[in-house]
């Protein structure tokens, strides 16, 4: 559901649900719409949303809720995504800072009470789901509706797994910034290098599987993860 007041300026990519920007033909102004394929989506999404705003962390402020739709500001600014894609065209390595940011939101995030008492993890760590803002330059973390009980490691190997397999995969500069990411993943979220080595290489072999690709062989050989006993 949309105000009639709502402009439509871009449709996202989306599998489960509809994100739209849209204008406000009376204020002139930008917004997110989300529409939820179903309540408890768009129940967690509020839930964590609100949450981790109030804990001040960066999340886009839901501005307005309706059945199975929320409004939320805008970040305007590139995902974590588009990031890699401007580095890869410019010839230029991911910055550190970037990869610093995106790590300390997570564990910000995952050391919050309400996540540290309760076990829980975002569900989807994929790129997507982080945009650096070009207005206050940090990095803000969209999309809870995944939030769900689960394993700090496997999340955080599912981080590293998303940047080596988007395309074009295993690139020099996705898995210089890997090996990175894996430090400070390990520094951050205080995480063992063989525990984390070998999230990662079961992180390969699920998306290997999901989407019939083999990159997992070549992926552990490129971060030197057989020097953990991944295979
Ligand atoms: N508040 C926001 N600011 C900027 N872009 C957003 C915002 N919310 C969503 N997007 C864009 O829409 C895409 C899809 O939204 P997301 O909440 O991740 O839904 P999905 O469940 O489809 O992954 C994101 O990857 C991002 O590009
Ligand atoms: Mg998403």
């Amino acid at each position: 559901m949309t105000s009639p007041n709502d402009n439509l300026v871009k449709t996202y990519k989306s599998r489960q649900n509809q994100v739209m920007l849209v204008r406000d033909s009376q204020s002139g102004k930008l917004s997110i719409v989300k529409i939820f394929k179903d309540e408890a989506s768009w129940r967690t999404e509020q839930q964590y949303a609100a949450y981790l705003r109030q804990q001040n962390l960066s999340v886009p402020e839901i501005t307005r809720i309706e059945p199975l739709t929320l409004y939320m500001r805008l970040i305007q600014g590139k995902t974590a995504c588009e990031l890699i894609e401007a580095c890869e065209a410019a010839g230029q390595a991911v910055p550190e800072d970037k990869l610093q940011a995106i790590v300390r939101l997570l564990r910000d995030i995952y050391t919050t009470q309400l996540f540290r008492d309760n076990h829980l993890i975002l569900g989807d760590n994929n790129w997507r789901n982080f945009v650096f803002s070009d207005l206050d330059h940090h990095v803000y973390r969209i999309d809870f509706e995944s939030v769900r009980t689960g394993d700090i490691t496997d999340e955080a190997g599912s981080l590293i797994a998303f940047l080596l397999t988007y395309e074009p995969v295993l690139t020099n500069i996705k898995c210089q910034a890997a090996r990175l990411l894996f430090s400070l993943l390990c520094q951050q979220l205080c995480l063992k290098k063989s525990i984390l080595a070998a999230s990662v290489s079961n992180q390969l072999k699920v998306i290997d599987e999901r989407r019939g690709t083999q990159h997992h062989h070549h992926a552990v050989k490129q971060l030197d993860l057989t020097a953990y006993g991944c295979r």
